[in-house]
């Protein structure tokens, strides 16, 4: 089977139903409205900043929103997608690129997943490499997530995408296989930076640091959704009962 993968289009492992992705289901109606209160208390945090990153995702659109009703608060934004750029510029915000600014006083994003000691999954929206890179370049991380996002222990049911370049994607696979996970091509979809997605299924978790250094180090793996080493300073959850909680790692 293994060697059919660099033929096969997605899902590469058809013959085994148990393993692929469920279908997305809805998310319950109070998830928007958590969303938009955690990104409404992440803008109350945006004080004493010069340039600030900004995300990707339907979280941190709300933040953009409200952004650009305080853009005399800051001088500019540097996006983590074309996505985020073109949002920011709707709203009225400067938007900068990450090799004039030099580190950022803020990033501010949102996660597929956080677990209690704020290691994260990220890029089901794809931009996993920018936001790694922005996060890590940044003195200080808020992420903005609604209750569902939190889970006791990483990898139980939230794939990892891992961005391949193209040329690599199969061996990539192989290897991926070799330890333990069940990758499967987003399909008709390129980053931002002209490469490809596989999103992971069923890797052994237990030492996200480990898992994500494993990773990294397959020739071909452009960067990987693991967020264990730059992990957020503050997490904002918005809830179910329409509060926020600050939270704090374990
Ligand atoms: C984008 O690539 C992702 O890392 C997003 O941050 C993540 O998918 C969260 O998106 P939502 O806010 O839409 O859930």
């Amino acid at each position: 089977m293994i060697q059919a993968l660099g033929f096969c289009p997605a899902p590469f492992f058809s013959a085994n139903r148990d393993l692929l992705p469920m279908p997305p289901t809805r998310p319950p109606a109070w998830v928007e409205k958590a969303k938009r209160l955690a990104a409404e208390t992440a803008l109350s945090l945006v004080q004493s900043v010069h340039y600030l990153g900004v995300g990707t995702g339907s979280t941190t659109r709300y933040f953009i929103e409200g952004l650009g009703k305080i853009q005399e608060q800051f001088d500019g934004a540097v996006a983590s997608s074309e996505q985020t750029a073109s949002l920011l510029r709707q709203a009225g915000v400067p938007v900068l690129e990450l090799n004039d600014t030099g580190d950022l006083d803020l990033y501010v994003d949102g996660a597929d997943a956080f677990d209690p000691h704020f290691r994260l999954i990220k890029g089901h929206g794809g931009a996993l490499t920018r936001e790694k890179i922005l996060a890590t370049a940044s003195r200080r991380f808020i992420l903005i997530v609604d209750e569902t996002k939190r889970f006791a222990r990483l990898g139980d049911s939230v794939s990892v995408p891992v961005e391949v370049i193209p040329f690599a994607r199969s061996t990539v696979a192989r290897q991926i296989v070799r330890m333990g996970g069940t990758p499967t091509l987003r399909e008709r979809y390129l980053t931002d930076n002209g490469n490809q997605v596989l999103d992971v299924l069923g890797l052994p978790l237990s030492d996200p640091v480990q898992m994500e250094h494993a990773l990294q180090s397959i020739p071909g793996v452009v960067e990987v959704g693991i967020f264990s080493e730059r992990i957020p300073d503050l997490v904002l959850m918005g809830t179910s009962s329409f509060t926020v909680e600050r939270l704090k790692a374990v």
